[in-house]
C-alpha cells in the first residue's frame, strides 16, 4: 500500500459512516485528518467538499474520503475542484477500477444507498489498490 494521508469528511447525513470509516482507519494506523461534521446537525455538503478536495490538492493528504446521504452532492461538489478525480462507489467492483483506471483521488459513499459493511469494504479496497498508469494515465492525462 502507498504512504496514504486520508482526508475525511461527511455532512450529517454521512456522519455515521464517517465515524465507522475513522475506526477502520484507526485499526490500521493510516494517517487520517477529519475535517468534520462533528455532530449530526444538519449541515451544507459544498463546504465540506471544498475543505476535503483543497486539502488533497495542497498535498497535504493523498486521498479523500466523502460522505453524504447519496454520495450525489458530494461528488458533484468535489468534481468541481481543478485536480479532484471523485469517484461515487457503490459497489467493489468500481471503487476498484476508479483507482486502477482513473487514479481517483476522492471517493464519495452515500449513506442512505449502501450498507455499512459494503461501505467499509469499498473503502478497503479503494485505499488498497494502485494506480495502473500507462494508456490510463494518457486518458487521466486528457482530463486534467
Ligand atoms: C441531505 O439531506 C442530503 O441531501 C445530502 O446528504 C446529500 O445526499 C446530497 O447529495
Amino acid at each position: 500500500m502507498e504512504d496514504l494521508k486520508v482526508v475525511i469528511g461527511s455532512d450529517h447525513a454521512g456522519y455515521e459512516y464517517k465515524e465507522k470509516i475513522i475506526d477502520y482507519l484507526n485499526a490500521r494506523n493510516i494517517p487520517y485528518t477529519d475535517i468534520g461534521t462533528h455532530t449530526k446537525e444538519s449541515c451544507d455538503y459544498p463546504e465540506i467538499a471544498r475543505s476535503v478536495c483543497e486539502r488533497v490538492i495542497s498535498g497535504k493528504s493523498n486521498r479523500g474520503i466523502l460522505i453524504c446521504g447519496t454520495g450525489i452532492g458530494m461528488s458533484i461538489a468535489a468534481n468541481k475542484v481543478r485536480g479532484i478525480r471523485a469517484a461515487l462507489c457503490s459497489d467493489t467492483y468500481s471503487a476498484r477500477v476508479s483507482r486502477a483506471h482513473n487514479n481517483a483521488n476522492v471517493l464519495c459513499l452515500g449513506e442512505r444507498v449502501i450498507g455499512e459493511h459494503l461501505a467499509l469494504d469499498i473503502v478497503d479496497i479503494w485505499l488498497k489498490t494502485g494506480f495502473e498508469g500507462n494508456r490510463h494515465k494518457r486518458r487521466v492525462d486528457m482530463i486534467e
